[in-house]
């Protein structure tokens, strides 16, 4: 191979990658057989807007409740819902049953291998269409995530700001993806972002591209990739209501569609531009409202809700409520916004 090839980087990487692939339970090792597709799958879609450490112990945890396509195919959705919870973007839980379904309906309970095909089914967009391809199945494939628009970005020194970069990227990572094992390369490109060619003080003496990153010859590699400015995120106001009977608290069960769909929740009303203070109490009590106020970024909006409390003492509840044990809370299932409403009620027992 010529020293100027452009798979000269990936020969680099991929025997970096040899001793120092990071250990993942949903992983093969290193040039060793391929994982199991639907670990593949599922560790994909968990990692699609979360983290590597937030996502290895649910990881595990669907892994043994639910082992294959179709035992996933198969769950109980509110019971899939309740486990995902703490992990957000509950779009992708409800998606990942409609894949699971898929896969086991009409694909005889194996993913297709192609991007094509993979993209077809729900959940399943083009960053996780490639990733799949290559890295259960081996198949030639562009895989850039977040990690790996860093590494390229600066390894070309593409100094477009993203998001208009994006095609630029995806081109230059084209250009050094190897045609054979495309699953390690990408694997191993996420790896060399998020251990070496880190956001912050990127360690360019440690990296095996060092010789070949133009950001590095360059002297400041943190100055890629370029980004433009985002606008401010909308700040949106609620009331979260904790009503309280005998050691338990009202929950309710979110409308399916909509954001945290199908998910427990305390009742809250509607959310807008000012504080709606006890203008959406779901009954009438003797509401008390509580500082501080639980804060939230979802993907469109930031969330300032205030929490009101009342011990119980009307006659009618809102349907699909339940009264669950507050001692139990863990078991509900809450997404994080109300998981902080939780915590906040604890401590303010504790200054009662
Ligand atoms: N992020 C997304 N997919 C990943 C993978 N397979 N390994 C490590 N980080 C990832
Ligand atoms: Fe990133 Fe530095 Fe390696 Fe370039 S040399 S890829 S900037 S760690």
């Amino acid at each position: 191979m010529p020293d100027n090839h452009p798979h000269v980087i990936a020969a680099l990487l991929l025997d970096w990658y040899d001793s120092h692939a990071r250990v993942l339970p949903w992983r093969a090792p290193p040039g060793a057989a391929r994982a199991d597709p639907y670990a593949v799958w599922l560790s994909e879609v968990m990692l699609q807007q979360t983290q590597v450490p937030t996502v290895r112990p649910y990881f595990e945890k669907f892994l043994a409740r639910w082992p294959s396509f179709a035992a996933l195919a198969a769950a109980d959705e509110a019971e899939l819902m309740a486990a995902w919870a703490g992990l957000g973007y509950y779009a992708r839980a409800r998606n990942l049953l409609a894949c699971a379904r898929a896969v086991a309906g009409e694909h005889g309970g194996r993913l297709p291998e192609d991007e094509a095909a993979l993209r077809a089914l729900p959940g399943i967009g083009g960053y996780t269409a490639a990733a799949v391809s290559a890295i259960a199945f081996g198949r030639r494939a562009v895989v850039v995530d977040s990690n790996v628009e860093r590494v390229v970005a600066r390894l070309f020194a593409i100094s477009d700001p993203l998001p208009a970069a994006k095609p630029a990227i995806h081109a230059a990572t084209d250009s050094i993806t190897p045609d054979a094992c495309a699953g390690d390369f990408a694997q191993a490109m996420m790896d060399l972002g998020s251990m070496i060619c880190t956001a912050r003080a990127p360690r360019c003496l440690a990296c095996p591209l060092r010789e070949r990153c133009r950001a590095a010859a360059e002297g400041a590699p943190e100055a890629y990739p370029v980004k433009a400015r985002k606008p401010e995120k909308p700040r949106r106001f609620g009331t979260f209501f904790w009503a309280e009977r005998d050691g338990a608290v009202l929950l309710v069960r979110r409308p399916a569609r909509g954001l945290l769909g199908g998910m427990r929740a305390l009742p809250t009303g509607e959310w807008g531009a000012e504080p709606p203070g006890l203008a959406a109490s779901p009954f009438a009590a003797e509401w008390r409202l509580l500082e501080p106020r639980v804060r939230h970024v979802f993907t469109h909006f930031r969330l300032e809700a205030a929490l009101a409390a009342a011990p119980f003492a009307g006659h009618s509840v809102p349907p699909e409520s339940e009264w669950w044990p507050i001692d139990d809370l863990g078991s509900a299932g809450l997404p994080t916004v109300f998981v902080r409403a939780v915590r906040m009620m604890e401590k303010q027992r504790c200054v009662q």
